[in-house]
């Protein structure tokens, strides 16, 4: 048997943030635990999606995986070198390999500029080219994200959404980064639109071996893009593991309910539908024990003690410790 090895093109390995936050007059001060040891590896040319709904710490990772902010614990290895927390000499070259898009195309490009320089910045700063070359390899860019090169004298509002979000990969592709870190890419646009947007991505991804950090709180865009899913829930991973395993069988009580509540995928047999209950709770004053014990159907006294580690179980990971019981 031969086992080959691919180097991952990112790890993470507990990353966590904690942000500290006023609580309020004469309250002192409180500590939002938005990300806790969030651990995985990204391949080339594939994707992981990041799933959970709004404050589950998404977009705090993708803060902290593209080196905008600085972790508060764990490690961030880039091409074999743990890149949290290094110098800034070494992390403006680590920059360059990691990009992102961001959800809203009408608030991530500056409506002053021409879409020329808003897809020659990167170039200007990071490299040595002449504007002639520059000029070209805009062009380039802009005919492969399915742009007219001739727009490239027009400003941002003058384009589409579905159009301002190609012109947002094209530049985070300029520099022609190893990752892309696409935080909630497709939210904003019309369904119409999504497909055509999530297709453009997946052609480039099989032309560069772009590997993308895929985040969405819709896990029918991520049934399409996505190779390896990663659930979370309050700062915490809750299931991992790929995709096909993770849509035909989710196990976590929590992938459950978010299967369940999405329509299309519905339709397909569930044997066990978990309706989510309650709200969601504050992240400054998070449950005990499993954090989602106070939504979960299935919760014992076991679960408001208990934290539950990440465990290998079919084929996946899944942290809960009734799995056992409730799994059939
Ligand atoms: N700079 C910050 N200071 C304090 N709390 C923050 C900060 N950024 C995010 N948070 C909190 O961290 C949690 C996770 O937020 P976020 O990562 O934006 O979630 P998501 O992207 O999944 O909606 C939320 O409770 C949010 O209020
Ligand atoms: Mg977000």
């Amino acid at each position: 048997m031969t086992t080959q090895i691919s180097q991952a093109l990112m790890e993470a390995r507990s990353l966590t943030k904690t942000y500290e936050v006023s609580k309020g007059l004469f309250q002192g001060k409180g500590y939002v635990q938005a990300l806790r040891d969030v651990s995985f590896s990204l391949f080339s040319g594939q994707t992981l999606a990041v799933v959970g709904e709004s404050g589950c710490g998404k977009s705090t990772l993708a803060r902290q995986v593209t080196m905008i902010e600085t972790p508060s614990s764990g490690s961030l290895i880039l091409d074999g070198k743990d890149v949290a927390g290094a110098d800034e000499e070494t992390l403006k070259i680590a920059r360059r390999r990691v990009q992102i898009v961001f959800q809203n195309p009408y608030g991530s490009l500056n409506p002053r500029k021409r879409v020329l320089d808003i897809l020659a910045e990167p170039l200007v700063i990071n490299t040595d080219l002449s504007k002639t070359d520059r000029t070209d390899k805009v062009r380039e860019m802009m005919a492969k994200v399915g742009l007219r090169p001739e727009f490239a004298e027009r400003y941002p509002h003058m384009f589409s959404g579905g159009q301002r979000q190609r012109i947002a990969i094209a530049r985070a592709l300029m520099l022609e980064p190893t990752v892309i870190v696409a935080d909630e890419p497709v939210s904003a646009l019309d369904v119409s639109v999504q497909a055509q947007v999530l297709n453009l991505m997946m052609d480039l991804q099989e032309e560069t071996g772009v590997a993308f950090l895929f985040i969405s709180h819709d896990l029918s865009v991520v049934e399409h893009i996505s190779n390896d899913v990663m659930v979370m829930y309050l700062g915490r991973v809750v299931e991992q593991g790929p995709k096909e395993k993770i849509f035909a069988a989710p196990r976590h009580p929590y992938t459950r309910a978010l299967l369940s509540a999405t329509p299309r995928l519905s339709e397909t047999e569930r044997k066990t539908k978990v309706v989510l209950q309650g709200e969601l709770p504050s992240p400054l004053n998070p449950p005990s024990g499993c954090s989602f014990h106070t939504r979960c159907p299935f919760a014992t006294a076991a679960c408001k003690s208990e934290v539950p580690s990440l465990r290998d179980f079919d084929g996946r990971k899944v942290a809960c410790v009734r799995l056992e019981e409730i799994s059939d």
